[in-house]
């Protein structure tokens, strides 16, 4: 007889328990299935398809290119990789914006075919009336506040957001609007820790934090960036775990040169 072992999944309830429990929620990025498996199996407890595959995968200088359907392509990958942890899609620049209607098609048309479990949306009071109609529809939605890389064009650079007042209170009440609206949770990026403690303190859903401070629910990292396969980018907030980027380097050469000089294959090597 063989015994299954029940695997405990984990769902936005299972985040909102975490967080009244006082337990840290881990997230990171993935783009594909074999990254997806392994992140899955080693106890991530969200898995977010970011639109920085934009940057990431594609090379594009900023995350306004990617398409809906690229990031179809990408959240389909990673939910064949995944059996436990949370996936949440980002929906791409231009999918839900120009009105709620155009925001409820993208957010279903991600769900039909990924298979993914929720969405992430940039912008707070402006993007109040999308996050209701979707999370009305049965949707759960993922705010995202502070630096929202989808309007880089507006503040022209990626240095850190709401440290003079007025942004602080805008991030404040926008917070708020968001988990009124039915947000599960919302990510916080690049702001000031002591504005980031205030908001975290101040719901009852939990925010995720990047480049802000430790006293956020989460903490999230982009998956080339904390893995050292991205070594141009080293912001203050970035810890790496690996360094890839240099362990890749030093393996295909020692390939490039096996091949060269006829070393492999060797005769175990071949049939
Ligand atoms: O797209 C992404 O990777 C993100 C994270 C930086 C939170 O939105």
């Amino acid at each position: 007889m063989s015994v299954q072992k029940e695997i405990k999944k984990v769902t936005t309830h299972t985040l909102q328990k975490m967080k009244a429990g006082g337990e840290k929620i881990s997230m990171i990025t993935a783009y594909d299935f074999s990254f997806a498996s392994i992140f899955d199996a080693a106890g991530i407890d969200i898995i977010l398809v970011g639109d920085s595959a934009s940057n990431v995968m594609a090379g594009h200088e900023t995350t306004l290119p990617i398409t809906l359907d690229q990031m179809i392509y990408h959240a389909q990958s990673v939910v064949r990789g995944v059996n436990r942890c949370l996936v949440v899609v980002d929906m791409p620049f231009g999918s839900y914006q120009s009105n709620t209607q155009i925001a409820l098609a993208s957010a279903i048309k991600i769900m039909k075919e990924t298979g993914g479990h929720s969405v992430k949306m940039e912008g707070g009071e402006e993007a109040i009336d999308a996050v209701h109609k979707i999370v009305s529809a049965g949707i759960p939605v993922m705010g995202h506040l502070g630096l929202t890389p989808q309007s880089i064009y507006k503040f022209g650079t990626y240095t850190v957001r709401a440290k003079e007042t007025d942004e602080a209170a805008k991030l404040k009440k926008d917070a708020l609007l968001l988990q009124e609206a039915g947000a599960f949770a919302i990510v916080l990026e690049k702001i000031p820790a002591a504005l980031a403690k205030e908001v975290s303190e101040s719901l009852h859903i939990p925010t995720i934090g990047i480049g802000a401070g430790g006293h956020c629910d989460g903490q999230v990292l982009v998956m080339h960036d904390m893995l050292g396969i991205n070594v141009e980018f080293k912001p203050r907030f970035l810890r790496t775990y690996l360094n890839l980027h240099e362990q890749i380097d030093t393996a295909v050469k020692q390939y490039i040169s096996d091949v060269k000089s006829k070393d492999f294959p060797n005769e175990q090597e071949q049939y």
